[in-house]
């Protein structure tokens, strides 16, 4: 093996979602099967020895390419040349609350964090933010890195993009391979909008083909919007390995492509396409090349899509709002 192995910051390792995670990235499910990984693994000081269980277990796996592993309480020594973050620790929520409860209790994380990256990270540093609220959470990141591009810094709405798909499938008959252009738009919340104008089930358009619209308001979208919401109910816990293999989708698709004649869904600072204010971390359907991703442009916005668009990017709008009032971003 001769690839130098790429530092892949963690944050929340000792969490449920990292449970998963962890092992995904160093089997190779992340970079593929010939990128040997350096995992930097952060956590509070509380949790650092259930960590170093964690990392036990990683030791007894004799994973081949997984070349080193470093755990601390610091995020200025864990990101210390990171090339991935992967920013996970924030405190789920719980039955009853609602993303906007977390903003306090979370958002503070993501200002110690964004300073650490900006100051130690590597130059070709990209951040995928999934601890909710994590469109908002990566806008504060960014905000407080403001020697990183501001493109580096994403957030998850794969997870959504995922669960629309296996809707539509189950919706349709078909299999999840066989839905493409799938596209989540605005924030990882209940405003989210998943769009099947444009999705293709076999090459035709989903909308045409499921011709429904009384499923596609009342059923597809709630079903989707509250997924989240729906699993913490049924497991008393909210997702964790569909959420660590939607982070993997992501960061996988970032770093080495979309597939041809595909595009996903990746929540972006908006440079205002689709009227969604600049500046903004919402999602967009996306497709990306030699590291770099790109909104899909010229996609036609009907007047039911563009009020559920509206309203989503509002919320995001107000989120920002309130961590500004909070000295969170300036
Ligand atoms: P968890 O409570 O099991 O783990 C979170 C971990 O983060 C804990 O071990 C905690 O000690 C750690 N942590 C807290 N503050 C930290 C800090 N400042 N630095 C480093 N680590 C810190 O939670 P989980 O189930 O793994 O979920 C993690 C987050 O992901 C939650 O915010 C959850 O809501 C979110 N989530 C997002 C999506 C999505 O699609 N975007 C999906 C599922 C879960
Ligand atoms: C999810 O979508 O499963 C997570 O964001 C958890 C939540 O709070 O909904």
């Amino acid at each position: 093996m001769s690839n130098a192995p790429v530092k892949v910051a963690v944050t929340g390792a000792a969490g449920q979602i990292c449970y998963n995670l962890l092992f995904r990235i160093a089997s190779g499910a992340l970079l593929g099967p010939d990128q040997p990984v350096e995992l930097r693994l952060l956590e509070i000081t509380p949790a650092l020895k259930a960590l170093e269980g964690v990392v036990m277990e990683l030791d007894d796996s004799a994973f081949p390419l997984l070349s080193g592993v470093q755990i601390g309480d610091d995020a200025n020594t864990v990101f210390d040349g990171v090339n991935l973050a992967l920013l996970i620790g924030a405190r789920p929520r719980s039955k009853g609350m609602e993303r906007a409860d977390l903003l306090e209790a979370n958002g503070a994380i993501f200002t110690t964090q964004g300073r650490a990256l900006n100051d130690h990270a590597a130059a070709d540093i990209k951040v995928l933010v999934t601890g909710n609220p994590a469109n908002t959470n990566a806008l504060i990141a960014m905000s407080n890195a403001p020697d990183i591009p501001r493109q580096r810094f994403n957030a998850l709405t794969r997870l959504d993009h995922n669960r629309a798909k296996a809707q539509l499938a189950a919706k349709v008959g078909a299999t999840v391979s066989d839905i493409t252009h799938m596209t989540i738009w605005g924030n990882h919340s209940a405003t989210q909008y998943p769009d099947l104008f444009h999705a293709l089930v076999r090459g035709q358009n989903a909308a045409d083909l499921v011709n429904d619209q009384e499923w596609l308001e009342s059923t597809f979208l709630p079903t989707v919007q509250q997924r989240g919401a729906a699993i913490i109910e049924a497991r008393g816990a909210s997702s964790a390995a569909s959420a660590a293999n939607a982070t993997i989708d992501h960061m996988h698709d970032w770093v080495l492509g979309t597939p041809e004649n595909d595009w996903v869904s990746m929540s972006v600072p908006s440079d205002g396409s689709y009227g969604v204010p600049e500046g903004l971390i919402s999602s967009f359907p996306c497709t990306v090349s030699g590291g770099e991703y790109s909104i899909v442009q010229g996609l036609e916005i009907n007047d039911f899509s563009r009020a559920k668009i509206d309203a989503s990017t509002a919320e995001l709008a107000e989120e920002r709002e309130a961590v500004r009032s909070l000295g969170l971003i300036s």
